[in-house]
């Protein structure tokens, strides 16, 4: 299922096992089943103080795996123009449906490609961001990756990587951290969904999201970080 610029990417020796490598797990959930990923993604909400913390009036935007546009969606009215990059062909699809839904005035574009190879020329973007997608291994970012963001990034633009992993590691290159703080919660379509993922995702928390007969659930209860911070770069003239 995997392309052959994913499968270099993600399966370089062909042996390797998603039941060890939970990025590779995450990899094949996308695209054998993603729409039960976007159900996971729409629940699991950013906190209103990241979107509100971007730009307002943006020239042009680049994300780089946009998923199915928990970020994107976000940002159709910031910018006149908007290029989301997305390798997983299931995704680019549930997100063009989805911005076809909302109405973009053909504001945002979704193209094919990697962190570490991005279709896009230098010095395209005023604001070049990432959510959820960015991490140090080579395949979903790495220092090449990070590069090529800074690379079609303008002079005095800014990248933005949205609920960041190896915050050191960021922090190293000269990237500042910005959390918000509050409680959160996912807020799943139904009590019944919540379970059902939960099943899936946290199976740890299954009995208490049982339990507790509603549809939102603190991310404490899931047991992981919620989405409330970034990591930012004002680039140099
Ligand atoms: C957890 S999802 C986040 C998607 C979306 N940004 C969101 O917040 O819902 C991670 C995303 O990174 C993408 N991705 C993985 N490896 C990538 C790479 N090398 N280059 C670009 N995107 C990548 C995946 O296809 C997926 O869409």
């Amino acid at each position: 299922m995997f392309t052959r610029a994913e499968a270099r990417r993600f399966v370089p020796r062909g042996d390797e096992d998603p039941q060890r490598d939970p990025a590779l797990a995450w990899e094949l959930l996308y695209r054998l089943e993603p729409d039960l990923y976007d159900r996971l993604a729409t629940a699991e909400r950013l906190h209103p103080a990241v979107v509100a913390w971007l730009p307002r009036e943006v020239g042009t935007i680049a994300e780089v795996g946009a998923g199915t546009g928990r970020l994107t969606l976000e940002l159709i009215d910031r910018a006149q123009r908007i290029a989301a990059v997305e390798p997983a062909l299931g995704l680019r699809r549930i997100l063009r449906r989805k911005l076809a839904a909302a109405d973009h005035g053909n504001r945002v574009t979704v193209t094919q490609g990697f962190f570490d190879e991005l279709p896009l020329p230098d010095d395209f973007a005023d604001l070049v961001l990432s959510c959820s997608a960015f991490t140090t291994a080579p395949e979903h970012g790495g220092e090449a990756g990070l590069t090529e963001m800074e690379r079609v990034c303008k002079p005095h633009g800014r990248v933005a990587i949205v609920w960041p992993n190896h915050l050191d590691w960021l922090a190293a290159r000269g990237y500042e951290y910005v959390s918000f703080p509050g409680p959160m919660s996912a807020v799943f379509a139904s009590h019944r969904d919540a379970v059902q993922l939960a099943e899936i995702f946290y199976p740890e928390a299954v009995r208490e999201v049982r339990r507790r007969g509603r549809r939102t659930v603190p991310f404490d209860v899931l047991g992981i970080n919620p989405p409330r911070d970034l990591a930012f770069k004002v680039l140099a003239a």
